[in-house]
């Protein structure tokens, strides 16, 4: 039986298996290969995504978990404006190398920008401490998160 789900704004009916993790949905049943596959066991966080506003690991979550709830992914994050803060941040601090866990990092710091617009350095480490980058970006994503802080501060005044 088809599974219902809202990923990014869109109600979608979905023919995978309701034990199938998000993540083989998103990718290979809607095509949607932004969220990337690093671990497939909840420890790496490149296959983050939103679930109604929330940082999830969608290698570790059954569709059927997440049937009538908001699903976004990082398609999305050019819609929003927290996303596309962090993203324009994430740009202008040059964060990227390799790139393949960046998705995954730009979902944690908007979930964490969502929840907390001022993060103290220690609220920044402990909201991406589940997201690894085998290239050592680390610095820089922080310095990223920083400044989309900044400059929805700037923003809101
Ligand atoms: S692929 Fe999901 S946490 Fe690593
Ligand atoms: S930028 Fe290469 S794994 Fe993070």
């Amino acid at each position: 039986m088809p599974t219902s789900l809202s990923i990014n704004g869109q109600d979608r009916s979905i023919e995978a298996d309701p034990v199938t993790p998000l993540l083989w949905v998103l990718r290979d049943e809607l095509g949607m290969t932004g969220t990337k596959f690093g671990c497939g066991m909840a420890l790496c966080g490149a296959c983050t995504v939103h679930l109604d506003g929330a940082p999830i690991r969608a290698c570790v979550t059954p569709v059927s978990a997440v049937a009538g709830k908001r699903v976004s992914t990082i398609e999305s994050m050019e819609d929003d404006s927290i996303g596309r803060a962090v993203q324009k941040a994430w740009l202008e601090t040059d964060v990227a190398q390799c790139g393949y866990c960046q998705a995954g990092q730009i979902m944690s710091a908007t979930a964490l920008l969502k929840s907390n617009r001022s993060p103290s350095d220690d609220d920044i480490v402990a909201a991406m401490s589940g997201n690894i980058c085998r290239c050592g970006t680390y610095h820089r994503i922080h310095a990223a998160i920083r400044r989309a802080s900044g400059e929805l501060a700037k923003g809101s005044k």
